[in-house]
């Protein structure tokens, strides 16, 4: 048997046959509150290529998500690389055409990603993520705005405050942090990369790191500990306070982000418990539009990604998700072969009308078709039956509450509803 490449998945329908493959119902179930949310938050949903030019990457991703690239040259002898985040492809769109949509422009997409990864719990080599980016505003409400509809997604999904926490944080803090410190501006990445890690690596790792780039993890972890908010992460508190939505983040400067581009406000979205890795991570990046059109486009922009590998696990774990089933509005029973032909139209005639129909594609016992409405968990069965004066009615039962009557072939759509 062929096996499937490692960190990739299959997705099945539910039942699940087996504990190694993923539910594609839970995955739609994810798309369509994502998307519904966005679109509750004003965001229009765009799409791209799923492989780019390498170079698109390199300009300014930064060393790590360079190193999981699933990169190779295509038979015209490009550089080509499966696309491992959607922002670069979202700042090229942007820059192209961003003369033709009104500002601020809000925009979302559902792409999936590849990345050259360790398989480990949370991490793939491929995965889907929500993206919702916001460009033309430098005002911190624009950073309110985002977060808003990140705590919304994460809540439509049945997540609490007890449940997860947005962690707060800033580049521009980090920046002036560092400029006090160091006057070598070109060794700042690499000391973001270091706080990036600070929770996950061991002490004396981090420490030895940031002694080599000329700082002292104590005079680091005071910096964290004071947690100040700068003025634009204030504002962003206030403005989620006066939503209602206060208690659903922190500042946290823990938090810096490990991708280069980002300049501003930062956050990740994390499990209150910290059993999982980062739900979301996101932030502002004023200078990519500008460094991907060559200096001729210059936008101030942000926005976030969260994937579907750490919140379906989450979900999972705490029961969050719906028991899915295939959903049908009725099964078709034909009893009589005689009235097989009527049976198909009346098929017809209810999926026509927008009712999701089954029925058995050819004789069975009555018994085995009865067996098959109720593993597809129908709410109706549906029958054809011959009056004695030779006119047809249709015979529905509603298999939730057992309760049955006969109506007329125009009016069985309607009773199904
Ligand atoms: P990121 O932090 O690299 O950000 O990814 C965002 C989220 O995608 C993570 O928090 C995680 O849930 C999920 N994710 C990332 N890599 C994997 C993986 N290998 N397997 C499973 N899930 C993964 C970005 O990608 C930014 N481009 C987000 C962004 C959009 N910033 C501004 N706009």
């Amino acid at each position: 048997m062929m096996e499937r490449l490692p960190g990739f998945r299959d997705f099945y329908p539910e039942p699940l046959p087996h504990k190694d493959v993923w539910s594609c119902d839970a995955r739609q179930y994810l798309f369509d509150t994502w998307r519904a949310t966005a679109r509750r938050y004003g965001f229009r949903e765009y799409d791209g290529p799923p492989l780019e030019p390498l170079e698109l990457y390199t300009l300014k991703s930064g060393d790590e998500i360079v190193g999981q690239l699933y990169n190779f040259t295509d038979k015209g002898e490009r550089a080509v690389a499966l696309r491992p985040e959607m922002t670069p492809t979202l700042a090229r769109m942007i820059a192209a055409h961003e003369r033709n949509y009104k500002k601020p422009i809000k925009w979302f997409a559902l792409p999936q990603l590849f990345r050259y990864e360790r398989q480990q719990k949370g991490r793939l080599r491929e995965h889907f993520q929500f993206n919702c980016d916001l460009f033309g505003e430098n005002d911190p409400a624009a950073d309110a705005e985002l977060i808003a509809l990140l705590i919304d997604v994460l809540r439509a999904l049945k997540l609490t405050a007890e449940e997860f926490v947005i962690r707060l944080s800033s580049r521009r803090a980090w920046a002036d942090f560092f400029a006090k410190r160091c006057a070598d501006e070109s060794k700042a990445y690499e000391f973001y990369q270091v706080i990036d890690k600070l929770e996950r690596d061991d002490e004396a790792v981090s420490r030895e790191k940031l002694a080599k780039l000329g700082f002292n993890l104590d005079d680091v972890r005071a910096f964290i500990a004071a947690s100040e908010p700068t003025a634009e992460l204030a504002a962003v508190l206030g403005n989620l306070a006066a939503r209602g939505l206060r208690e659903f983040v922190k500042i946290d400067y823990n938090v810096i982000r490990g991708l280069a581009y980002y300049t501003g406000v930062v956050f990740e979205a994390f499990d209150r418990k910290s059993e999982f890795r980062a739900i979301a991570g996101g932030g502002r990046y004023d200078n990519l539009v500008k460094l991907i059109s060559g200096g001729k486009v210059d936008l101030p922009a942000l926005g976030f990604g969260m994937g579907d590998v750490v919140l379906l696990e989450l979900l999972k774990s705490r029961g969050l998700l719906p028991k899915f089933d295939a959903a049908l509005d009725a099964f078709v029973m034909i009893e009589d072969e005689t009235l097989r032909a009527d049976s198909l139209r009346l098929v017809q005639t209810l999926r026509e009308s927008g009712r999701a129909v089954d029925y058995a594609l050819l004789p069975a016992k009555s018994d085995k078709q009865f067996k098959r409405a109720q593993e597809l968990n129908v709410r109706h069965t549906v029958r054809l039956e011959r009056a004695a004066d030779g006119a047809l009615a249709v015979r529905v039962k509603n298999l939730r509450t057992r309760e049955e009557k006969t109506v007329a072939v125009s009016d069985a759509p309607a009773a199904l509803a």
